[in-house]
């Protein structure tokens, strides 16, 4: 099987969860679409990998949906979202992916995500500021990286062997 991890996101959750999932599929390709287009054609299994910044997938997986729909309907895939509110992962996929790709993805899961970052711009900052506040005061416990669900996914793709 040749697999190609293909993600983008803000920070490094996403590419952290790339590599971790990577260690557990040998042979797996990483591969981040905002400094690189992948050629589809070298693999036969192709995982998507997204950061969720206000409700949306980063642009460069949906650029790289959008140019490849037709090829990623011929492959295996599976995509996995890294974001801070995984109780609403059903909405970021239905809001972001079509969904034909989404009926037809062997594996979906939420690898989690990182609220206790310190984002570039400041306007994001503020806000990040604001949702940390907002954790403190309901006495909620911070997302962080789901460790199982990486695995259940490494495991729902070795199965396609
Ligand atoms: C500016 C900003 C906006 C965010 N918006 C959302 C959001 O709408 N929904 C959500 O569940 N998580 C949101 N998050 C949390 C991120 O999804 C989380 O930090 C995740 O780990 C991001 O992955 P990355 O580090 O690869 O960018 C946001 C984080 C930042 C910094």
């Amino acid at each position: 099987m040749n697999i190609l991890i293909a993600y983008a996101g803000s920070n490094s959750t996403t590419k952290i969860c790339a590599q971790l999932l990577a260690e557990k599929l040998p042979g797996a390709h990483v591969l981040n679409l905002s400094h690189k287009k992948p050629d589809l054609n070298d693999f036969d299994t192709i995982i998507i990998g997204s950061g969720i910044r206000f409700n949306n997938v980063n642009k460069s997986v949906l650029n790289f949906i959008r140019d490849n729909l037709d090829l990623l309907m011929k492959k295996n895939t599976a995509i996995y979202l890294c974001c801070g509110f995984p109780e609403k992962i059903n909405q970021y996929l239905l809001h972001n992916f079509p969904k034909k790709l989404l009926n037809k993805a062997t594996s979906i899961h939420c690898f989690g995500g990182r609220l206790k970052v310190k984002p570039y711009r400041l306007h994001d900052m503020l806000i990040m500021k604001m949702v940390q506040k907002n954790f403190k005061l309901e006495k909620r416990g911070f997302t962080e990286i789901d460790y199982d669900s990486i695995q259940k996914m490494a495991d729902e793709i070795l199965a396609l062997k």
